[in-house]
């Protein structure tokens, strides 16, 4: 007798199978009856029916929501509605006991707050299992894409010894004594006696050493995690999350922003195709929220609806020039209604901004290009104006930025000048400016944020729940 899983079982016809046998956890027990069993492999439960008369009361007893079963029993046609097959059980193990007092995870809607603090056990709940098996597809179909495209996927360090991408504030890793450190003649820590020699972080972004390797490799991508420790306690920042980043040699900004695009739709195509069910069941979540809101506040779109529009319309490709244009003369600013107000150019955008521009006038997502120079980092390509960089943020509805890339400044002299005037000591990118020296060229790429997908994918609001265990300040729970 094989064992199956609930979703192999509930695409048998009961022609084809008899005797099965099955694991999986007791979502409810109704009637001494029927139990509804999941085992994660799918959102749907299989209905297993319970014959209780000759079932053993001390066995019964133990059938609890939260319980771990084994399960053997005839596969028939289901007689009741909303499923087409069921188990007759003829043998059932407790394999784990749940008391069903004490078991967090009640047969009733929970809160998300409540959930994040029980994050061991929350994926037993249909939301965050859904969620869950999304963010697999997902990371499954961005090594898909790259694969088909030609990427080489490349694991980019996790502890740096360079902070100069100044992409945010640095978690330290240092094996030093805490309490009684080796200091320096004036007094400062010495770095030079920790376990590296020299003082190291947690890396905020793989790009730096990813373009080394584009620069020989062609076309990479990096995909795993990073680190910010900006006390930005929002509901769209992590201080541990997970980022993807391609770059490629020879390709300019326009180049850069086509992969982008194609790269994202791809991906939320592949979920639509692959991942039909857990989407139908956010879907429907989603709109039940929307239900508990004023008429005004509601989503025009439905879950599917705006993966499927993002899949299907072009992105908008706005300069920065023109988003300051549009936002100065905008209601909220003119009413005085943002809280940083748009008065001139080289402002920096914040996401009241970029929420007006996709939310309110494109409503659709937008690729903003071109930014002034002096608030982006110090590696983008100088424009031929002399204060714009070929930058790019990608900005989506309900989210705000997903993406950040740029095309490099592959030019020695023009990134020597931009660094000594950010002081950043070239000694310690030594090796990134050789890139520069040998065989320089054209290249590009970005950095998408994997939960900020992850979020648009399933409709999620806060990024603590696109996660298995978020890291946020103050919280470094399990
Ligand atoms: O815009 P960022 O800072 O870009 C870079 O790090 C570049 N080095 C990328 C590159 O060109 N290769 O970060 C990229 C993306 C953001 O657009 C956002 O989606 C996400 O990473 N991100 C965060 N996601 C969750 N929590 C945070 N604290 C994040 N900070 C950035
Ligand atoms: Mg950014």
């Amino acid at each position: 007798m094989k064992t199956y899983t609930v979703t192999e079982l509930l695409k048998q016809d009961t022609n084809s199978l008899h005797e099965v046998e099955v694991k999986g956890w007791v979502r409810t027990f109704r009637a001494n009856r029927f139990i509804a069993l999941n085992d994660g492999s799918t959102l749907n439960n299989i209905q297993c029916v319970v014959d209780f008369e000759t079932m053993d009361d001390a066995v019964l007893k133990r059938i609890t929501t939260g319980a771990a079963v084994h399960i053997i029993g005839e596969l028939t046609e289901s007689q009741g509605k909303g499923q087409s097959v069921e188990i007759q059980v003829s043998k059932i193990t407790v394999l784990g006991d749940s008391d069903p007092e004490a078991y967090p995870i009640q047969p009733k809607k929970h809160s998300f707050e409540f959930l994040r603090e029980n994050a061991h056990l929350r994926t037993r709940t249909s939301t965050f299992s859904a969620v869950m098996r999304l963010r697999s597809t997902l990371s499954f179909a961005i090594h898909k894409y790259f694969n088909e495209n030609g990427f080489y996927y490349m694991h980019t360090p996790i502890i740096t010894g360079s902070d100069a991408e100044g992409a945010g504030e640095m978690f330290r890793v240092s094996a030093l004594d805490a309490k009684n450190p080796p200091l320096t003649e004036d007094g400062a820590v010495d770095y030079k006696e920790d376990f590296f020699g020299k003082e190291t972080n947690l890396t905020v972004s793989g790009q730096l050493e990813a373009e080394t390797y584009a620069m020989s490799l062609g076309k990479v991508y990096t995909f795993g995690p990073t680190f910010r420790a900006e006390n930005s306690n929002t509901s769209r920042h992590l201080a541990e999350f997970w980022m993807i980043e391609p770059e490629v040699a020879f390709m300019d900004l326009d180049g850069n922003m086509d992969l982008a695009e194609d790269f994202m739709k791809y991906v939320l195509k592949y979920v639509l195709d692959n991942n039909q069910e857990d989407l139908e069941f956010l879907n429907d979540r989603l709109l039940q929220e929307e239900k508990t809101k004023p008429q005004a506040e509601r989503s025009e779109m439905s879950l599917i609806e705006k993966i499927k529009f993002v899949v299907d319309n072009n992105f908008k490709r706005v300069s920065y020039t023109e988003a300051i244009d549009i936002l100065r003369n905008s209601k909220p600013n003119k009413k005085k209604k943002f809280k940083y107000l748009i008065e001139e150019w080289g402002a920096d955008l914040q996401s009241e901004h970029e929420r007006f521009l996709v939310e309110k006038h494109f409503k659709c997502p937008v690729i903003l290009f071109d930014y002034p120079a002096n608030i982006k980092a110090f590696y983008m390509r100088l424009n031929e104006d002399g204060k714009t960089v070929r930058a790019m943020d990608i900005l989506f509805p309900g989210i705000g930025e997903m993406v950040g890339g740029s095309q490099r400044e592959e030019r020695l002299d023009v990134l020597k000048e931009k660094m000594a005037a950010l002081d950043i000591d070239e000694k310690e990118l030594w090796w990134y400016l050789d890139l520069r020296k040998y065989g320089t060229a054209v290249h590009s790429g970005f950095g998408l944020g994997f939960e900020r997908l992850v979020m648009f994918a399933t409709g999620m609001s806060n990024i603590r729940d696109v996660i298995p265990y978020p890291r946020t300040p103050q919280n470094a729970e399990f």
